[in-house]
C-alpha cells in the first residue's frame, strides 16, 4: 500500500553500536539502501527550500512537485503509555 510520510531530515542519524565503524542510517526517506543512508540526501540538502513541499519520483529520484508549505512541521510527542525502546 503506497503512503506518503513527511519527512524534515537532511542528512542521517549516526549510530555506534561499539563496531569498527559507525553506522549511517537514512532519515531522509530517499536511499535505495534502506535504513541505510547511501547519500542520496544530498539532493535535499543541497535545492530544497524550507518553506517548500517536495515529492520525489522513487525510481529516479527526481523532484516530481514541489509547493509553498502550509503547515508548520508536525513535533513528535512522545507517548508515555508506548514502548520505551525499538521491539516494544
Ligand atoms: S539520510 Fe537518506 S540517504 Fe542519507
Amino acid at each position: 500500500m503506497p503512503r506518503i510520510v513527511r519527512l524534515h531530515a537532511t542528512g542521517p542519524v549516526k549510530i555506534e553500536p561499539g563496531r569498527e565503524k559507525p553506522l549511517w542510517v537514512c532519515a531522509c526517506g530517499l536511499s535505495k539502501t534502506f535504513p541505510f543512508c547511501d547519500g542520496s540526501h544530498k539532493l535535499t540538502a543541497a535545492k530544497e527550500d524550507p518553506q517548500r513541499l517536495y515529492r520525489y519520483d522513487p525510481a529516479t529520484l527526481a523532484v516530481v512537485s514541489d509547493q509553498p508549505e502550509h503547515q508548520p512541521p508536525v513535533q513528535p510527542t512522545p507517548d508515555p503509555t508506548g514502548p520505551s525502546h525499538a521491539g516494544g
